[in-house]
């Protein structure tokens, strides 16, 4: 357990605390994965979702992420249990902060819905708490201001799949103390990660760079310069990136990429920014990606075949 990380004083709490609880907002993808890694390093894990099915639904997804680490032999069963054991469920954000020394919000990418959570987080968390947003590229300052310590409001933006991924993006917001930021480096070290400080400008750096090129992916398809396979192997077999942009774009989702393509676009107003109309077309038919079972690539839960979609066939 992780006793040695301290909160040093702050203008809210005088004194020092050290994190042992951390809450995490949000059961979906991004929540049970950062849950996961919380836990599996020791930390005493609440995650919270106002829905029970999907809480019901993360403990199932990380149990099975899990037993994938013990069957490759990185973890053993008794690890296993351990973290399940330092993960417990709540429906409430007031009751489920309570205790928090740090809460980590990894709730839908929606500026209201973050700036509401955070309001109520800011409420019910104790002086002194850090708290942290997963967002992918809803400004940090934003969400700052809607608390009463915009110094302890940091961001912590995972990637997918978080159990797999070693980069932990950290963004300072306009009033993030030195401390908190020491602290959230040292912690996501702690948790076996890699983390990479940047400042908080639209799109930070990973999305800032991934979602130019994953939108010059789609203009290539959109002008028939290649085909989905086509663009896809060039990039994975040139420049050695595990996924095709296109592929990655379905594993992202493709609303996630459209919206974030809108905050650069509105943040910087640079044309170059503004979404490939083809990912604006497929958005608002609900072609989706890997959640609605179909984007640029047919996808079948369990089978990890590439079927190009036959709208690009
Ligand atoms: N939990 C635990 N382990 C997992 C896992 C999970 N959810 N998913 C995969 N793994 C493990 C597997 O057990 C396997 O382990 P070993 O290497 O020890 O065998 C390893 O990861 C590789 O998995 P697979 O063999 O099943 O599949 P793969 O070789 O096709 O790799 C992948 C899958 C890791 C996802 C790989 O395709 C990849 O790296 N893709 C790119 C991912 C990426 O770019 N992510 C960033 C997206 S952007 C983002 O998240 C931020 C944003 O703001 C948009």
């Amino acid at each position: 357990m992780n006793d040695q990380l301290y909160i040093k004083a702050t203008e809210i709490n005088k004194d020092k605390m050290s994190i042992k609880n951390v809450s995490v907002i949000g059961a979906g993808t991004m929540g049970n994965g950062i849950a996961h890694v919380f836990a599996q390093a020791g930390f005493n894990v609440t995650l919270i979702d106002v829905n029970a099915t999907q809480l019901e639904k993360a403990i199932t997804t990380i149990a099975k992420n899990l037993d994938r680490q013990v069957s490759k032999g990185t973890l053993t069963e008794e690890q296993k249990n351990n973290t399940l054991q330092h993960i417990s469920t709540n429906n409430s954000i007031a009751d489920g902060v309570a205790t928090a020394n740090l809460v980590v919000e990894a709730a839908t990418e929606n500026v209201n819905l973050k700036l509401a959570i955070f309001k109520q987080m800011d409420a019910a968390a104790p002086a002194g708490c850090i708290l942290a947003t997963n967002t992918s590229s809803i400004s940090i300052t934003k969400i700052a201001a809607a608390t009463k310590r915009p110094e302890l409001v940091i961001g912590m933006h995972f990637m997918n799949p978080v159990p797999v991924m070693k980069l932990v993006e950290i963004i300072n917001g306009y009033a993030t103390s030195k401390e908190v930021t020491t602290i959230i480096n040292e912690l996501s070290k702690q948790l076996g990660k890699i983390p990479c400080t940047v400042n908080d400008y639209p799109g930070f750096i990973a999305n800032r760079i991934l979602m130019p090129m994953i939108n010059e992916a789609i203009y290539s398809l959109y002008e028939g310069v290649a085909g989905v396979e086509e663009i896809d192997t060039v990039m994975k077999l040139g420049m050695a990136h595990p996924m095709g942009p296109l592929q990655l774009a379905d594993f992202i989702g493709l609303d996630v990429c459209h919206s974030i393509l809108k905050v650069l676009h509105d943040g910087f107003g640079n044309p170059k920014y503004a979404p490939c109309p083809l990912l604006t077309n497929m958005v608002t038919a609900g072609k989706l990606g890997a959640k609605s079972g179909e984007g640029f690539y047919v996808h079948t839960p369990g089978s990890k075949e590439l079927i190009v979609s036959s709208s690009f066939k």
